[in-house]
């Protein structure tokens, strides 16, 4: 099965945002694909960010779409209202569900693309028979729940094996990356198959963030090779 090009996104993260000026800050990044939305509840994970009440309101003023990564226990329970708030898409943890293809079909049906996210420990292989399920995989490159910590690179050969399944499977699912992502590590993420990049401090932590999402973007796509798309301004599309 012939792989299609790849489309280099760059989602940032308001993680490492500055949350007394969320507006502002969204402002900051009108060149992003997507805006990575972390949602934490102390359970999953241990730290403990939003919820749904001002993840909605965020919803109403961002000039560009959500991507939503639930960090929260209870997800079946969760995310569907997550998909009802018109986010662009909603990531849950397979480690959380209990009904990872329901939840999954039931985010599409509310309109969102459904992704799924894996921990670091967590393999890829049982979950492949799935992938049509799915618009979007995140593979966690660090342990999830802090931003500003350090790329794992014991991670790139579960990123490899996900894209030979999904380009194998000829399926349309994107493979997201979050954890670390810096302009020398997109690289690397990128050659083994990843295709959208969370990044929060490799962005909010540069004096222009907006320049910070323009060279991040240009390695990405450098590093896909002839899977590339041309560089142009208006070559990506929001995932
Ligand atoms: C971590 C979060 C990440 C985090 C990434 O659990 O899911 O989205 O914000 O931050 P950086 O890019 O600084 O590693
Ligand atoms: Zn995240």
């Amino acid at each position: 099965m012939s792989a299609s090009p790849l489309n280099c996104c760059i989602n940032p993260s308001i993680l490492s945002a500055d949350f007394a000026n969320l507006e502002a800050e969204l402002a900051r990044i009108s060149n992003a694909d997507a805006v990575h939305v972390d949602v934490m509840d102390n359970h999953f994970v241990p730290n403990l960010t939003i919820g749904l009440p001002v993840v909605e309101r965020i919803q109403t003023v961002s000039p560009v779409p959500l991507d939503a990564h639930l960090m929260i226990a209870n997800v079946d329970r969760w995310a569907p209202l997550y998909a009802d708030a018109g986010l662009s898409s909603v990531t849950f943890h397979v480690e959380a569900s209990d009904a990872p293809i329901k939840l999954a079909r039931e985010l599409r049906a509310r309109g969102a693309k459904a992704g799924m996210a894996l921990r670091p420990a967590t393999p890829v292989e049982p979950y492949l028979d799935m992938l049509s399920e799915l618009d979007m995989l995140l593979i966690m490159t660090v342990e999830p729940g802090f931003g500003g910590q350090a790329f794992l690179d014991v991670m790139l050969p579960k990123i490899r094996r996900a894209r030979e399944a999904v380009d194998g499977s000829g399926v349309n699912v994107a493979i997201q990356v979050d954890g670390g992502i810096t302009e020398e590590t997109i690289t690397r993420a990128a050659e083994a198959g990843a295709n959208v990049f969370v990044a929060g401090s490799a962005v909010y932590g540069k004096p222009s963030p907006e320049d910070a999402i323009e060279s991040l973007r240009t390695n990405g796509q450098l590093a896909f090779g002839p899977r590339g798309l041309q560089l142009t301004n208006t070559a990506h599309q929001p995932v």
